[in-house]
């Protein structure tokens, strides 16, 4: 009788842990789903939009962040442009090195990518 009684025992603790570690797993997944959904794209859809735009079009000269690379940062660039419409005919335009976006970008995804750079 003790022996089937520790048998339970052990099986009731297993059960226990096997809960435990699925419960850590479930909590971990949750983390990496919140986590991600905060990292990937702003909730304004302008916004979101002009972050896509900007990985896609701008990123390998600005930087993955706007920190600059072979091209000025756009960390702060209200500073410079503290009209947006100023900034969006630099892009539209393009000015010495920086390509113009006319024609390769709509006038609602040139809005959208300046909006996006104003919040780096
Ligand atoms: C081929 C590289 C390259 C790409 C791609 C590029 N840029 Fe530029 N950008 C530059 C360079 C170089 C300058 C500096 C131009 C100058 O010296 O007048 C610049 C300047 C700018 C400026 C003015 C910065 C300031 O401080 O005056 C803005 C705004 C800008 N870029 C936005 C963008 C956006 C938005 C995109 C994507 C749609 C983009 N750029 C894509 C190279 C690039």
């Amino acid at each position: 009788m003790r022996f089937i009684s520790a048998t339970r025992t052990s099986r009731t603790t297993q059960a226990t842990r096997a809960i435990g570690a699925l419960t850590s797993a479930a909590a971990v997944a949750v983390a990496v789903a919140v986590g991600s959904s905060c990292s990937s794209r702003p909730s304004d859809p302008t916004l979101a939009r002009g972050q896509e735009v900007f990985e896609q079009n701008c990123a390998a000269c600005h930087g993955d962040k706007g920190e600059g690379k072979n091209a000025p940062a756009l960390i702060g660039i209200t500073r410079t442009f503290p009209d947006v419409n100023a900034q969006i005919a630099v892009i539209t335009n393009g000015r010495s090195t920086m390509p113009a976006w006319q024609g390769r970008l709509s006038a609602a995804d040139i809005a959208a990518v300046a909006a996006y750079t104003r919040t780096l």
